[in-house]
């Protein structure tokens, strides 16, 4: 099967994959919907400035409604998307993870992440690419990239250590662009 011109449902991510991590906390990951728009909206606001700024660079404070639209009202196509749900305590969203292939290049395609900041540092950011990367190539992509501010030194290592080229960026020193090459 051609997967980049497979129908939408083909591409749907899994759905309800539940991670244990540590500090005895679950997450169960499920494709984001059209009904997730306020505890989106609700996730990015709680996240801290700083996390705000690395996840889009500039210091939102809250998505503004064609964002969030963006954001939650995805194809699961070309724009795949999901979010962890915590289990224990429970929350709606403590963390988004998508990628979105290129029109022009469907095998190539941008990543993001994002972890509540009280859930940092417990290994869901590590699960969330690993995880990306691999639903991305099961489904063609050959290459995962995304633009990381130059000082995000967390985002950076765990780039690297995932077997990423770290590459300057074309618009200038302040970003590094992280390319996974996945292909099979
Ligand atoms: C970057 C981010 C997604 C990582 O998620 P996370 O759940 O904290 O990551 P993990 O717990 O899996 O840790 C991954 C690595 O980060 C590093 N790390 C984790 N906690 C750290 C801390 N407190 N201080 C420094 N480095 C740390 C370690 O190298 C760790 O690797 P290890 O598993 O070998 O210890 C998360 O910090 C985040 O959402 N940041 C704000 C938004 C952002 O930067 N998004 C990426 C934009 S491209």
């Amino acid at each position: 099967m051609n997967t980049l011109l497979a129908p939408p449902h083909a591409l749907a991510p899994a759905p309800d994959a539940v991670w244990a991590l540590s500090g005895a906390r679950a997450v169960r990951l499920r494709p984001i919907a059209a009904a997730d728009a306020s505890a989106e909206q609700a996730f990015f606001r709680s996240l801290s400035l700083d996390s705000r700024h690395k996840r889009f660079h500039v210091g939102l404070r809250e998505l503004s409604p064609p964002l969030l639209k963006l954001l939650t009202e995805v194809d699961q196509r070309m724009h795949i998307a999901w979010v962890g749900e915590a289990l224990e305590p429970a929350l709606p969203v403590v963390a988004d993870a998508r990628y979105v292939r290129e029109a022009e290049h469907p095998w190539r395609a941008e990543f993001a992440v994002a972890v509540a900041d009280d859930w940092q540092g417990r290994g869901l950011g590590r699960r969330l690419i690993g995880h990306l990367a691999e639903h991305a190539r099961l489904h063609g992509v050959q290459q995962l990239y995304g633009d990381v501010l130059a000082d995000n030194r967390r985002m950076l290592a765990l780039m690297r250590d995932q077997g990423a080229r770290l590459t300057p960026h074309p618009d200038g020193p302040q970003l590094v662009r992280a390319v996974l090459d996945i292909a099979a």
